[in-house]
């Protein structure tokens, strides 16, 4: 008997893993603890059993009739619990999705980008931390040139340094590239200034570059007038400042009409009608001698425009400040 109890024991043991269904579970039941299972067989025979065993084996038998009815009461329960996690109520209300938005920096540089690639250009990058030649030696900055100074640039030593501008990126690229180049230049640039709703320590800028033969001041101006009408709308003008640059010659500030009052005058172009965008001039002959381009055979033209700035202006953004704060409420507008 003993021996027959412990058989079923473990025939229990074997068919519990196989309880994940109802039907399952049921022919279980009737193979154990059914009328004629082997549970119920094994207590008919308990009256065989001599009289002084017969206590210790009733309380065996209990304990595997127990044992049984336990395997199935908690498959049935583990049966329950799928089927109330499988039947969701399609016809609850929704948790709101929340979206998440570009940034307007993202999307102005996004914009300009896409609008140079589609007039040619591919895009490059180089270094945050610069070397002093590619910041200012190879383009053209004079030993005492203010723009060195401590106030402006951050130094990290003597030779390394936070790039003030992505002018060098157009050192890099002649140095990598043998013309005819063509490449815009996006990315951050830093300057020690104190921060204010006008400027910002680390901002964003554009740099273009074209070098090839014969290339004038007119394919210059066509380019800037074509990407102001691109991104500004089909009525903008610009108008060419004379300025100066270390690494351009001639060099000139270019102004954009505000697309907002279209040249009335209003708060964002300051009752001016005008933008100023960008710097721009053809590539100085000692840049393109520093990247070894000679410049008897090859000219070029450069540009570099601030991203923050023209951003700020297209969305009548008044504090530089606010493109850094991460403020939900303000950047969801955009
Ligand atoms: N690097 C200049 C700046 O940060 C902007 C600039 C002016 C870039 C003229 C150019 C250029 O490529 O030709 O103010």
């Amino acid at each position: 008997m003993d021996e027959n109890i412990r058989k079923v024991s473990e025939e229990l043991d074997s068919a519990a893993p196989g309880l994940t269904h109802q039907e399952a579970i049921e022919a279980f039941r009737i193979r154990f603890l059914g009328r004629k299972g082997t549970v119920s067989a094994l207590f008919e025979q308990l009256g065989t059993v001599p009289k002084e065993q017969r206590g210790q084996i009733g309380k065996q038998l209990n304990d595997l009739k127990n044992k049984a009815q336990g395997l199935i009461d908690a498959a049935t329960a583990g049966q329950q619990n799928s089927v109330i996690n499988t039947r969701t109520d399609l016809t609850l209300p929704g948790y709101p999705v929340q979206f998440g938005k570009l940034h307007p920096l993202t999307v102005v540089m996004n914009e300009m980008i896409e609008i140079f690639r589609f007039l040619g250009f591919s895009v490059a990058s180089g270094p945050e931390l610069e070397h002093d030649w590619y910041n200012f030696e190879a383009l053209n900055f004079e030993h005492d040139h203010p723009a060195r100074d401590m106030q402006d640039t951050y130094f990290i030593d003597r030779d390394l340094l936070l790039r003030t501008h992505t002018s060098p990126v157009q050192i890099r690229v002649m140095e990598s590239q043998k013309p005819p180049i063509r490449s815009i230049m996006p990315g951050r640039v830093y300057r020690n200034e104190a921060v204010s709703a006008r400027s910002y320590c680390l901002f964003h800028q554009l740099e273009g570059l074209l070098v090839d033969k014969n290339v004038s001041f007119v394919d210059l101006k066509t380019i800037l007038l074509a990407f102001a009408r691109e991104f500004f709308g089909p009525q903008t003008k610009i108008k060419l400042r004379p300025s100066f640059f270390p690494f351009t010659e001639p060099s000139a500030e270019v102004d954009v009409s505000c697309h907002l009052c279209h040249g009335k005058g209003c708060r964002v172009c300051k009752h001016t009608g005008w933008l100023e965008i960008l710097g721009c001039g053809m590539v100085d002959p000692n840049v393109l001698k520093a990247c070894n381009v000679d410049p008897e055979e090859y000219s070029g033209y450069a540009f570099g425009m601030g991203i923050d700035r023209i951003a700020m202006m297209r969305y009548g953004i008044d504090d530089i400040r606010l493109l850094w704060d991460n403020n939900q409420r303000f950047l969801q507008q955009f």
